[in-house]
C-alpha cells in the first residue's frame, strides 16, 4: 500500500487539474450514515417512502421527519481527516474542485472552497410554491417549515431519485471530469448517474483514476489505482508523502 501511496502522491505533485469526486463514505468516520452497503440507510428505510417528490407529496410530514433525524446526526459530526485532507490539497493548489454528492456540508466546514454540491445540501430548504429559498442553521421546529413569501410548504433543497440535478452544478462538474489529469474517487459506491459517470469523461480525457474505498465498486476495473481502506487514514498519508514527510 505505501507504494501506491507514494506513486498516487508522486502523481498529483505533477498534476495541473486534480479533483475529487466524494461519496457518503467520505462522511462515514465523521458518523454519519451511508445509504447502501451493510448497515446503509437505504437497508433500514425505502427511498421510495422518503427520497422522491411523490413521497413528499403523499406525506410531507414524514418525509420531514426523516430530514430533521439526519440533519441532527450531521449537526452533531465534524469534518474528519478524510475532508481536511482535501482542504489542505486545494490550499495547496493541488486539487482544483471537490465534486460532491454529498449534502451535509462537511467539505465546506472542513475549508474546502470550491465544491460543487450535485445533490444539493440538507440545509438549504425551497418553496415547493414559489421556490423562494433560505439557509437554516438548525432543524426546523415546525415540519413542514411555511414559506414566509407565500405560505407553501418548504421541501429540503437536495436531489431526490427521479429529480434532475442543478444544471449549473452539473456543467460544472462536467467541465472539471473533462479537464482534470486525476480524479480521486473517495467513498462512493458509484451506482447513481450521471455522478457514476464523471469517473469515465476524466479517463475518456486521458486522466488518471484513484479510488479510494473500502470495498471495490462497479468503478473499481475502470481505475488505475485502487486504494482499499477508510478514506480518513489514506488521504491524510498522501498528503503526508505529497508534503514530503516521507521519503
Ligand atoms: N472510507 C472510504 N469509503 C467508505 C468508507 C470509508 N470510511 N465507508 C464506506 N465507504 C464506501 C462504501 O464501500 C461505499 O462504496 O462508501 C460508499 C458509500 O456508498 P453509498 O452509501 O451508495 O453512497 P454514495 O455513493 O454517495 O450514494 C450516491 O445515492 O442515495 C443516493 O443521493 C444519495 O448521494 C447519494 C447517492
Amino acid at each position: 500500500m505505501e507504494d501506491l501511496l507514494k506513486a498516487v502522491a508522486d502523481i498529483l505533485r505533477s498534476s495541473k487539474n486534480a479533483v475529487a469526486l466524494t461519496g457518503a463514505g467520505i462522511s462515514a468516520e465523521s458518523g454519519i450514515p451511508t445509504f447502501r452497503g451493510k448497515d446503509g440507510l437505504w437497508k433500514k428505510y425505502r427511498a421510495e417512502d422518503l427520497a422522491t417528490p411523490f413521497a413528499f407529496q403523499r406525506n410531507p410530514k414524514l418525509v420531514w421527519e426523516w430530514y430533521v433525524w439526519r440533519m441532527n446526526i450531521i449537526s452533531k459530526a465534524k469534518p474528519n481527516p478524510a475532508h481536511i485532507a482535501l482542504a489542505e490539497m486545494e490550499k495547496e493548489g493541488i486539487i482544483k474542485a471537490v465534486i460532491t454528492q454529498n449534502v451535509d456540508g462537511l467539505h465546506f466546514r472542513a475549508g474546502s472552497k470550491n465544491v460543487i454540491e450535485l445533490h444539493g445540501n440538507i440545509w438549504r430548504i425551497r418553496c415547493v410554491n414559489c421556490n423562494w429559498k433560505t439557509v437554516l442553521s438548525s432543524p426546523p421546529t415546525q415540519i413542514p417549515p411555511i414559506c414566509e413569501k407565500c405560505g407553501g410548504f418548504m421541501r429540503p433543497d437536495v436531489v431526490w431519485f427521479y429529480e434532475s440535478l442543478p444544471r449549473e452544478a452539473l456543467n460544472k462538474a462536467f467541465k472539471f471530469a473533462a479537464q482534470s489529469d486525476i480524479m480521486l474517487i473517495i467513498g462512493t459506491s458509484g451506482v447513481v448517474q450521471p455522478a457514476a459517470s464523471l469517473p469515465l469523461i476524466t479517463k475518456d480525457h486521458g486522466g488518471i483514476l484513484v479510488e479510494i474505498n473500502v470495498a471495490d465498486t462497479p468503478l473499481t476495473p475502470v481505475c488505475h489505482y485502487s486504494l482499499k481502506g477508510k478514506a480518513g487514514e489514506i488521504l491524510p498519508r498522501i498528503y503526508e508523502y505529497l508534503k514530503g514527510k516521507f521519503e
